[in-house]
């Protein structure tokens, strides 16, 4: 092993245990960002790994890599497109540079919440999102949910004008870059593990991103609070290669999509539970929550719901109907 591959190799195994592999078995790495405990992405992510190591041994072997161990967001597409990384499920805001179908995600107050982004997601129009990136050599296997988003800074976030002429930083999203905008606040794109030390530095004043990740990542220390806007969603594509699935022996690749599906309907039931728990121990934690008030909600609403005008054409206004029949 090179000094940078045991230098790997020690900081994963400190993070993720691996089964061993065996000679003959199709080795699937899995690489995400987030932490692996109290965080829906990162309980879905071990439980596939269970499985599969356990149902699937002598045919499959994964490994997970959290924590940006391996690949940031920004890389892991095109390393997979390589064949370096079999799976991933980045958050639907970063599939930009391969399609814009997921843009209707970022929409500020598009959802009322988790359950109206799942039965979208069900939906003929969702269910066709997965085949989008197809010819880019990518296929989606599932959305896996997070949660709804919250709003922090270095001050207190009460209306929007308190965000005005604050660094809040975002995922690479063309969408949230213009919410931030519209809040009269500054973008400032970043990949994820580097959140947490911007926001203690100063680099940015604030951020948005669901109660898992608040706590995951600790943010709630380098914040004043975190705002409960429910402002938008952060969701997930599990996604692979093309040809790394065409590559799949037919009863391996159906025994392994069987297992992807239930994974899939087990934990998307809990991600919900799973951020109430977040937000508790954030509270427990000594972090600071705000709540809004209806008309400091409006005032929110207001101030976002702008940056539809600017998208929908691209989107389309019978995408944006229908995703919004599942909200009352
Ligand atoms: C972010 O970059 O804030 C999120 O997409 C991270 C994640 O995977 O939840």
């Amino acid at each position: 092993m090179t000094t940078a591959a045991t230098a790997l190799a020690l900081s994963v195994s400190a993070q993720a245990a691996f089964a061993e592999c065996n000679e003959g078995e199709v080795v699937a790495k899995f690489s995400h960002v987030t932490n692996t405990d109290r965080h829906p992405k990162g309980i879905a992510a071990s439980l596939l790994m269970e499985r599969v190591n356990a149902e699937m041994d002598g045919s499959m072997c994964m490994e997970v890599y959290p924590q940006s161990s391996l690949y940031n967001d920004d890389q892991v597409l095109e390393a997979m497109l390589q064949g370096d990384v079999q799976l991933a499920a980045p958050s639907l805001s970063k599939f930009e540079n391969f399609t814009k179908v997921f843009q209707i995600f970022d929409l500020p107050f598009m959802f009322e919440d988790i359950d109206a982004v799942d039965a979208f997601q069900n939906s003929a129009d969702g269910q066709a999102m997965l085949d989008s990136m197809a010819r880019r050599g990518l296929q989606g296997l599932a959305f896996w949910h997070n949660g709804m988003k919250q709003m922090s800074a270095n001050v207190p976030l009460e209306v929007p004008t308190d965000a005005n002429g604050l660094k809040f930083r975002v995922q690479a999203s063309d969408v949230l870059i213009a919410q931030m905008e519209a809040m009269g606040a500054s973008p400032q794109p970043m990949a994820f593990s580097e959140v947490y030390g911007a926001l203690q530095t100063g680099v940015v004043d604030g951020q948005e991103n669901t109660w898992s990740n608040i706590y995951g990542q600790k943010f709630f220390e380098v914040q004043d609070g975190i705002t409960e806007t429910n402002h938008g969603i952060i969701d997930y594509l599990v996604v692979t290669s093309v040809d790394w699935l065409d590559s799949l022996d037919p009863a391996v690749r159906e025994q392994f999509l069987k297992i992807v599906g239930e994974v899939t309907a087990t934990r998307n039931a809990e991600s919900t539970a799973v951020n109430e728990e977040a937000k508790q121990a954030i509270i427990e934690a000594g972090g600071t929550i705000r709540q809004l008030t209806p008309e400091q909600r409006l005032a929110w609403v207001d101030a976002m719901r702008p940056v539809w005008d600017q998208f929908a054409p691209g989107i389309g206004a019978e995408m944006i109907e229908a995703a919004q029949g599942y909200s009352n």
